[in-house]
C-alpha cells in the first residue's frame, strides 16, 4: 500500500510538471478517483465542467470523465484541443434513443419541446431543443414557456421533474443510467436501518420508488455541498467515488454507500496512468466534431446556459 501511494505521488508530481511544460489543463468529473481529482485544475459535476474550459487559459484540455463531457467541452471551446484520456469511456445512457426517433417525434408533435439530459451523444443533442444537467434540470424546465415536453433519455430524472413540476406535461423516454437504476428499495431499507440518524442523499437518476427514502435529492454537486456543509453522517446514493472523496475530506464523519451496485465502470476507466500517457500523446482521443452537428448541438447547450443561469 505504501509503495502504491509513493508511486502515485511520483506520478502525480510528473503530471503536475507536464501540465506546466505543455500548457495543459485537466478537468475531472467528481466521479473520478481521488488521485485524479487531486491533480485536476477544475473538478465538479457535469454542469460546472461544461463551461469550466472556457475560463481556462490553457490551449489543451484533458477531460477526465466520459465522452459526452469531452464533446461538450469541445462544443463550447472549439478552438481548444480537447482530449479524452480513456477513449472508450462512454455513458451507456447517451445512446438510448436515436436522433432519427427524436426528429420523427418532433414532426408528429410540433407543440413539444425536446429536452435532453446532457448525458447524450452530440448527434442526439443536435436533434433536441435544450440540454439540462441534473443540477439545472428543474430550473430550466420550469423556465421553458412551453408546457408540452419530451424528456430524454432518463426516465428517472424525468419522473422526478414530473413530480416537482405538475403544471408541465412531461412525456418520458424509457432510458436510464444502468448504475443508478439498479438500486432497490430493499437496499434502501437496509441502509437506513443499519445507519439510523444518517442523512440519505440521493441523485435523481435513482428510480422514483427509491427516492422516497431520500432526505435530500440533488446532483453530484448538491450531494457534495450538503455533506461538506453539515456535520452529520450520510448515506450516499450516487457513484462510489463521491463517498470515497467525502471520506477522505471529512475523516471525522461517516459516509456509507447506499448500494454496492453504485460503481460506474465507464467513469472508472480513466486511470492516473492514462492521464500521464494522454499528456504525452501516447493514448486517449483528440475530440473532433462534425461542424454542422456541432453547430446544432451547441445551440442546445447554449440554451441550457441561458435558461440555467
Ligand atoms: P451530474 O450531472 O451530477 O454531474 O451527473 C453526471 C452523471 O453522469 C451522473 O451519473
Ligand atoms: Fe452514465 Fe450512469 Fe455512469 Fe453517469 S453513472 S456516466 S449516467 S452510466
Amino acid at each position: 500500500m505504501e509503495n502504491t501511494q509513493q508511486r502515485l505521488s511520483e506520478l502525480q508530481q510528473k503530471i503536475i510538471r507536464l501540465k506546466k511544460e505543455k500548457d495543459i489543463a485537466v478537468l475531472a468529473h467528481s466521479y473520478q478517483t481521488a488521485d485524479i481529482l487531486e491533480i485536476a485544475d477544475q473538478t465538479g459535476d457535469s454542469f460546472k465542467l461544461s463551461t469550466a474550459a472556457m475560463e481556462l487559459s490553457q490551449k489543451t484540455v484533458l477531460m477526465c470523465g466520459v465522452r459526452f463531457m469531452a464533446d461538450t467541452v469541445k462544443l463550447l471551446s472549439p478552438e481548444k484541443t480537447v482530449i479524452l484520456p480513456a477513449a472508450e469511456a462512454t455513458c451507456p445512457m447517451a445512446e438510448q434513443i436515436s436522433p432519427e426517433r427524436v426528429y420523427a417525434f418532433k414532426e408528429e408533435h410540433p407543440t413539444y419541446k425536446v429536452v435532453a439530459y446532457i448525458n447524450t451523444t452530440t448527434e442526439l443533442k443536435a436533434a433536441t431543443d435544450v440540454c439540462v444537467t441534473s443540477s439545472s434540470a428543474l430550473k430550466i424546465v420550469s423556465r421553458l414557456p412551453e408546457n408540452d415536453i419530451l424528456f430524454i433519455p432518463d426516465k428517472n430524472l424525468g419522473s422526478y421533474l414530473q413530480k416537482q413540476l405538475p403544471e408541465k406535461n412531461i412525456l418520458l423516454w424509457d432510458g436510464c443510467c444502468p448504475v443508478h437504476n439498479a438500486v432497490t428499495e430493499d437496499e434502501c431499507r437496509k441502509a437506513v436501518a443499519a445507519h439510523p440518524g444518517a442523512k440519505v442523499l440521493m441523485h435523481p437518476e435513482l428510480p422514483a420508488q427509491v427516492l422516497q427514502y431520500a432526505d435530500v435529492v440533488g446532483s453530484t454537486a448538491d450531494i457534495l455541498k450538503y455533506a461538506l456543509e453539515h456535520e452529520e453522517d450520510c448515506i450516499i446514493g450516487t457513484e462510489r467515488s463521491v463517498r470515497d472523496y467525502l471520506a477522505l475530506m471529512r475523516p471525522q464523519q461517516n459516509f456509507y454507500l447506499l448500494s454496492k451496485q453504485l460503481i460506474c465502470a465507464d467513469m472508472r476507466m480513466t486511470t492516473l496512468t492514462d492521464v500521464y500517457h494522454a499528456m504525452l500523446g501516447e493514448c486517449g482521443e483528440r475530440i473532433e466534431l462534425q461542424p454542422e452537428t456541432a453547430r446544432l448541438a451547441k445551440h442546445a447547450i447554449e440554451e441550457m446556459l441561458r435558461l440555467g443561469a
